[in-house]
Parts: C-alpha cells; sequence; structure tokens
C-alpha cells in the first residue's frame, strides 16, 4: 500500500503499481465544499475509463459509468435516497476491486456493487481524481 497524507491538488492523478487485482483496495479521503457541483474518481487504463465514479450535487445522486474508445456506457445510478455525500462534509470512499465487480463504501457503509465491464485487471493502472471537492489522502 502506497498512503498519499499531504494537502493534495485536484485535479489529481496518482498511478496504480502492478493495475489491479482482487482484493486491492483504494481509498480516497476528501472534504465537499460548499457549492460543489460534482466530482469524480475515475479508475483507468492507458485508454479507457474503467470505472468512472461521480458523485453529483446538482442531481444529488452518484453516478458511475465506463468509458471506451471515448464513449460512455450505460449509466448506473444510485437514486438520492442512498446519497451519502452532503456538501460541506469530509468523506472516506473505500473502492474495493472484488474478481467480477467494484465494491464502493463510503464512511464504511457500502453504497454500490460495479460489475465490472472493462475485467483486465491489471491493466487498471491509473487513478484520477477531479471536480470539486478537497482531496486530502489517497491510498492505492
Ligand atoms: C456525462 C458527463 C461526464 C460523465 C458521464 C457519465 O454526461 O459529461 O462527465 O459523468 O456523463 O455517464
Amino acid at each position: 500500500m502506497e498512503l498519499y497524507s499531504v494537502a493534495l491538488q485536484v485535479p489529481h492523478h496518482i498511478s496504480i503499481h502492478g493495475g489491479l487485482h482482487p482484493s486491492r483496495v483504494i481509498t480516497v479521503s476528501g472534504t465537499v465544499p460548499e457549492n460543489a457541483q460534482r466530482f469524480h474518481i475515475n479508475l483507468c487504463t492507458e485508454r479507457d475509463i474503467a470505472f468512472h465514479f461521480n458523485p453529483r450535487f446538482d442531481q444529488n445522486s452518484v453516478v458511475c459509468n465506463t468509458q471506451i474508445q471515448g464513449i460512455w456506457g450505460t449509466e448506473e445510478r444510485k437514486l438520492p435516497v442512498n446519497m451519502p455525500f452532503r456538501r460541506g462534509q469530509s468523506f472516506t470512499v473505500a473502492i474495493t476491486c472484488e474478481a467480477d465487480h467494484y465494491s464502493v463504501s463510503v464512511d464504511d457503509q457500502h453504497l454500490l456493487d460495479y460489475t465490472h465491464r472493462l475485467p483486465e485487471l491489471q491493466t487498471i493502472v491509473h487513478l484520477e481524481m477531479g471536480g470539486d471537492f478537497e482531496l486530502s489522502k489517497v491510498s492505492v
């Protein structure tokens, strides 16, 4: 595990050395500003976005998707009833890579599973974060 805990700039990129594999956990801690619209945490290959995790405060939902060769697939959304993020609050997102899906928890509460659409896990070698949040800690 590699731990980064200084005040980090957003957008931010970290290489995932060795790529993903089942049981590997990515954690991202940060704070949502009062005026936030959206932010994202992306797990990427050299070409594609395998997993786009996208809390949207303008729609009070969390959107997940995959982008292959520049084209977005079908969105998977969490309805507002399960929206775990709040403007003005800090959070920790933990994304556990399992054999056939990502399991995402927020502040130790399970939020969603997302079945792999790019299952060659070792090719997922980049963690990219951007949008409206303050990033305080990352581990890959
Ligand atoms: C688009 C948006 C992208 C991404 C995508 C996910 O509408 O512009 O940033 O979130 O949805 O499906």
